[in-house]
């Protein structure tokens, strides 16, 4: 008699296949950061040399290792955001206040914020239950989030940030007044490496995405192009909590 494999053990597989590529992939990754530190470190001790020599052939070379160094730090850029991505990350989710959590991000972004003409507003319901939470995960997917609400704003905006109970849900809401996305940029955003922006690795949203998921939450968008664009965090919440984020007695 043959067993046929159950949704569970495909799925176990699955996770088990995509962890040896994750983990392929990052060792890879890791591989390539090593020499190119070095590289980076003979460039920089080259342009040293260089300064010294006050000839036109001198200063052409100068510029060149300057075009290679910035080249060099894309990739190192690259390799890091990837690291990122393909990490196989061991939650610790714990009871979390979800406001908290945001006022913290949102205070550090302040500065950058004004700098860049960003007015952010705060809708946080002050009624919120408590969600599970990587608390650092969590925190790196929402600061992908604001990032790319504030590149979308270059000429300046609004950034609303709303939080909600709905359901057995809580919903966070972020909303900005920038850019919006075409068609085929909304179909594209969460594919690794896509991105419209020049030096952009594309990897920001697909890393939230995943941490999202993670949590068993998910992530949905609107945007209307040249308007702005809303994306929409719901994250379950824990029967077994009361609103306290207490296990009941
Ligand atoms: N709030 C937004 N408004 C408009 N477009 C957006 C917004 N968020 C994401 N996008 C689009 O989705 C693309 C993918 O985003 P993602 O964060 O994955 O990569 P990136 O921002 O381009 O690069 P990186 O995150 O590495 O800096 C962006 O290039 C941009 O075109
Ligand atoms: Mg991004």
């Amino acid at each position: 008699m043959t067993t046929q494999p159950t949704a569970e053990d495909s799925h176990r597989r699955l996770v088990e296949q995509y962890t040896e590529m994750a983990r392929l992939a990052g060792g890879l990754a890791h591989e390539i950061k090593n020499p190119l530190s070095t590289i980076r470190l003979n460039m920089q001790l080259l342009a040293e040399d260089l300064e010294d020599i006050q000839s036109p052939a001198g200063h052409r070379s100068l510029k060149r290792i300057g075009v290679m160094q910035r080249e060099c730090q894309r990739l190192q850029d690259l390799l890091d955001d990837f690291l990122q991505f393909a990490k196989v990350r061991h939650l610790e989710p714990i009871p979390t206040d979800l406001n908290r959590e945001i006022n913290d991000i949102l205070d550090f972004i302040l500065p950058q914020a004004r700098d860049a003409n960003v007015e952010i507003v705060r809708y946080l319901d002050p009624e919120l239950p408590s969600v599970m939470l990587d608390r650092e995960a969590f925190r790196g997917a929402l600061l992908n989030l604001i990032l790319n609400a504030m590149q979308a704003m270059s000429g300046g905006g609004e950034l609303v940030v709303r939080t909600l109970e709905v359901g057995g849900s809580v919903a966070l809401y972020l909303i900005d007044t920038g850019c919006g996305m075409d068609e085929r940029t909304a179909s594209r955003m969460f594919d690794a490496f896509f991105s419209t922006k020049p030096g952009g690795s594309g990897l920001g949203l697909p890393t939230t995405a995943k941490i999202i998921e993670s949590h068993g939450g998910r992530i949905t968008v609107q945007s209307e192009i040249g308007r702005g664009t809303q994306f929409t965090v719901e994250l379950p919440v824990p029967a077994r909590l009361d609103q306290q984020g207490k296990e009941p007695a």
